[in-house]
């Protein structure tokens, strides 16, 4: 049964029940399946038949986690990653040749950027970047071997919006492959294909997780170019284990509750660090005050569970403020239960050079706070402390 809401989807959609009848999908540990016989057998790898036939290529668990989230995403298509980087290198290399060209956000996850920079020109595939208030520079940017336009939104870890529609619009005009990095939002806040996007990829490690267990990926989108993800991926490998599949499409079940939640403690965080003396400026889409409020409020159902702000003092009060945390959590990962608290500048933006890092919004006294599911009251109180302190 399909439903129009993404909260049923992600709770009753489900792989065919064995024998025993069970309510909750089991686990499908295995490697690989079997065949009934010689012609089976042919048919299969002759892809006559769709049916499992080793779990590099597909497993049962797997499939249950992508069908949610080609639901919840709305998406013909999918494949599931062992993480959120295997996902993104997969997705490209499936997709350029050598000599291609890619026009990327210069706002975008610290390992996606060294994959532009530094491994795909190994193929002679080469990045231009926009700066995320400079997209009328886009179209200058493209050349005849130009492939894809890639972005994130909202940004890490300066939580700045890109208007989605308008490079979805950029991207269709120039018959260009329109590729998100949606794990900020996730589908629950935010639908890129609405807007234009023929891919849309996922860390699952963040908020589909949610509890900071498993890593995961995914990449969702058109048939087309989901067929070259797949057959490029099943020959090399980067395949989800069925264990975190399974973990992963246990927790889609409870994606949009606890999405809700985070971001209404998140917007409590936000509104009691705007009003905070020790507090430059604080960055949250559904804050009024944020740059791009209008555009997040007609992209987004809600703010998202990530709060950057610009603690006075500069990098020596990051560092002092990150110390003086008591509850919450120093740690590199985000959309946890737990409350994570970094300073970029000083830990993992410290090797980039200071103009380069305010370029993207990364200024010396950032702290960014991925809020958590504790109470708001705790999560408040510890930032009032460390802030004081
Ligand atoms: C926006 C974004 N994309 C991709 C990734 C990579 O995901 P993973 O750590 O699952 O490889 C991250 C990880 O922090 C991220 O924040």
């Amino acid at each position: 049964m399909n439903s129009k809401h993404i909260e049923t989807e992600a709770i009753r959609t489900q792989i065919e029940r064995s024998q025993y009848l069970e309510h909750s999908s089991p686990l499908f540990l295995t490697s690989s399946y079997v065949f009934e016989d010689a012609e089976d057998m042919r048919a299969s790898f002759a892809d006559e038949k769709q049916r499992n036939i080793y779990s590099r290529y597909s497993n049962p668990n797997t499939s249950e986690f992508v069908e949610k989230v080609c639901k919840m995403e709305g998406a013909e298509r999918g494949y599931a990653f062992a993480s959120g980087m295997s996902a993104v290198f997969s997705t490209f290399a499936a997709l350029l040749n050598s000599d291609d060209h890619v026009i990327s956000s210069r706002s975008i996850f610290g390992s996606t950027q060294t994959l532009f920079n530094n491994i795909l020109p190994k193929w002679n595939i080469s990045t231009s970047y926009f700066k995320i208030d400079e997209l009328d520079t886009i179209e200058s940017l493209i050349q005849p071997n130009t492939k894809v336009i890639y972005a994130e939104s909202p940004t890490n870890p300066a939580v700045d919006i890109l208007d989605l529609q308008r490079l979805g619009d950029i991207a269709k005009k120039h018959n260009l492959i329109f590729i998100i990095d949606n794990c900020f939002a996730t589908p629950y806040l935010q639908q890129p294909i609405k807007f234009g996007a023929d891919l849309v990829i996922h860390s699952a490690t963040k908020l589909m997780d949610g509890q900071g267990r498993v890593l995961g990926g995914v990449t969702v989108g058109s048939g087309d170019l989901i067929q070259k993800i797949y057959l490029f991926s099943r020959n090399t490998g980067p395949a989800l284990s069925p264990f975190n599949a399974w973990v992963l499409s246990k927790s889609l079940e409870t994606l949009p509750v606890r999405v809700d939640r985070h971001c209404d403690n998140a917007l409590k965080v936000a509104t009691f660090l705007e009003a905070n003396d020790h507090v430059n400026f604080v960055k949250y889409p559904f804050l009024k005050s944020h740059p791009q409020y209008e555009l997040a409020k007609k992209q987004m159902k809600l703010g998202g569970n990530v709060v950057a702000f610009e603690i006075k003092g500069g990098i020596e009060a990051g560092r002092k403020f990150l110390n003086a945390i008591k509850l919450l959590s120093l740690s590199a990962n985000l959309g946890d239960t737990r409350t994570i608290v970094t300073h970029p500048a000083s830990t993992t933006h410290a090797k980039i050079p200071e103009d380069v890092r305010l370029e993207t919004g990364i200024t010396s006294g950032l702290i960014r706070v991925s809020v958590g599911l504790e109470h708001p009251e705790d999560i408040i109180n510890d930032l009032k402390q460390a802030l004081e302190n």
